[in-house]
């Protein structure tokens, strides 16, 4: 059965939920899927923007079929060609053996890179700034390199203003029947997923995301984008200036509240009571905009989107085999790989012989760019005692001054 829906009065989404991925790129757990997306619109000439992954082919299929209604597949925008987009193309190759490709020259080495061999008089590569003609709709074709893939291009509709964003605008998260942002309380259900996606996903390529937005204020003005249609998650048709603020927040390493993220890693529970008597020293202050995660026990991506979350960091660590306990060490490498700056941050060390976590936090720590670690660092033997709260309470202190800076 096809299950399609339409995004305007010609213009289908045309993608499919995946449930039962549990890992997104092998590595960030979904506990509520995840969507791909694609669409057609039916012009004078039928057009395909993206694919699907092959996880979900039998259902996209499916819905393009019941779209077209009999008629052919003209020509298929390939927007990003990561397979999670890609690995469906083939099946449409066979299925409409004359659909044209539009791409970049890039999207053409990695696609035959991934085997699929195209026919060169069958692909029309676009340069910057391209427009092609399907009847009523012009589409623009920009290239968006880093947006998350160096081939990456997003495609603006000039007759209507919709813009088929590649990854930039996703969202982790299966839709499960309701495509636009505004069918869904998307604060509450919606934005912790799609800045775990942002963050883990593009994070990295900041710069990147802020050029693409810049280049489509001057090329069609963020005023004339009216349909934001990523490739996951829902398509925005209302309040696109609140989505634009969070990715400009997120791609200039701006944190979006003022908030303490305590993130500790502790053995036998000692660092973790510490990490406990510093949270409610912090609340005792009026500081409970707070998270206090074990790194043990939290997947890094989590740890990762709410690091762009909040303004302020509180790392406590027990010492392993005299370095940094691992999974610690791992958050520290994922916020350095993924360009995590511009934040506040606090250090607590702990161990009971030769305790150098601090001391390491601190060396990795200045390797990001404009990290301020705060002085009052502590360094707690064994178990935190009641002649260290002098040091604690000047720790506290030293957060809740930084906060109301
Ligand atoms: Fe959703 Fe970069 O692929």
């Amino acid at each position: 059965m096809y299950n399609y829906r339409m995004v305007t009065d010609d213009l289908y989404w045309v993608g499919a939920d995946d449930h039962r991925l549990a890992l997104f790129e092998n590595i960030h757990p979904l506990y509520h899927g995840v969507s791909y997306n694609a669409y057609v619109l039916m012009d004078e000439k039928t057009v395909l923007f993206d694919s699907a992954d092959w996880a979900v082919g039998r259902q996209f299929i499916t819905n393009v079929k019941a779209v077209l209604a009999g008629r052919s597949l003209d020509y298929m925008v390939i927007n990003h060609v990561e397979p999670d987009h890609a690995a469906s193309i083939e099946e449409i190759l066979l299925r409409w053996p004359d659909v044209k490709i539009i791409t970049t020259p890039k999207a053409v080495t990695l696609l035959n890179q991934f085997g699929f061999n195209l026919d060169p008089n069958k692909v029309d590569v676009v340069k910057e700034g391209d427009t092609r003609c399907f009847g009523r709709h012009t589409i623009a074709f920009l290239y968006a390199p880093m947006v998350h893939w160096p081939e990456v291009m997003v495609s603006f509709d000039t007759t209507n203003g919709v813009l088929f964003s590649a990854d930039a605008f996703g969202s982790f998260r299966a839709l499960d029947g309701k495509l636009f942002a505004d069918e869904v309380n998307f604060d509450r259900e919606w934005l912790d997923e799609a800045r775990r996606y942002y963050t883990n996903i593009v994070g990295k390529y900041g710069p990147q995301v802020m050029a693409l937005l810049n280049k489509a204020a001057g090329a069609v003005g963020l005023e004339n984008i009216k349909f934001l249609c990523p490739l996951h998650g829902p398509v925005w048709r209302k309040d696109l200036d609140y989505i634009i603020d969070k990715y400009t927040h997120w791609a200039t390493y701006k944190p979006e509240e003022k908030g303490v993220m305590i993130v500790y890693a502790s053995m036998y529970g000692n660092t973790e009571a510490a990490a406990e008597v510093l949270a409610a020293k912090l609340a005792a202050r009026g500081i409970t905009n707070t998270r206090l995660y074990d790194v043990s026990g939290t997947h890094v991506s989590y740890l990762i989107s709410d690091m762009f979350k909040y303004s302020h960091l509180v790392l406590a660590s027990v010492t392993y085999n005299l370095g940094i306990f691992p999974p610690m060490h791992n958050f520290l490498m994922d916020m350095k790989a993924l360009n995590l700056q511009n934040r506040t941050v606090a250090l607590m060390g702990s161990g009971s012989w030769a305790p150098r976590s601090g001391v390491l936090m601190r060396e990795e720590l200045e390797k990001l760019k404009n990290i301020r670690i705060l002085d009052d660092e502590m360094t707690v033997t064994s178990s935190l005692k009641v002649d260290n709260e002098s040091e604690i309470n000047a720790l506290a202190d030293s957060i809740a001054a930084s906060l109301n800076e």
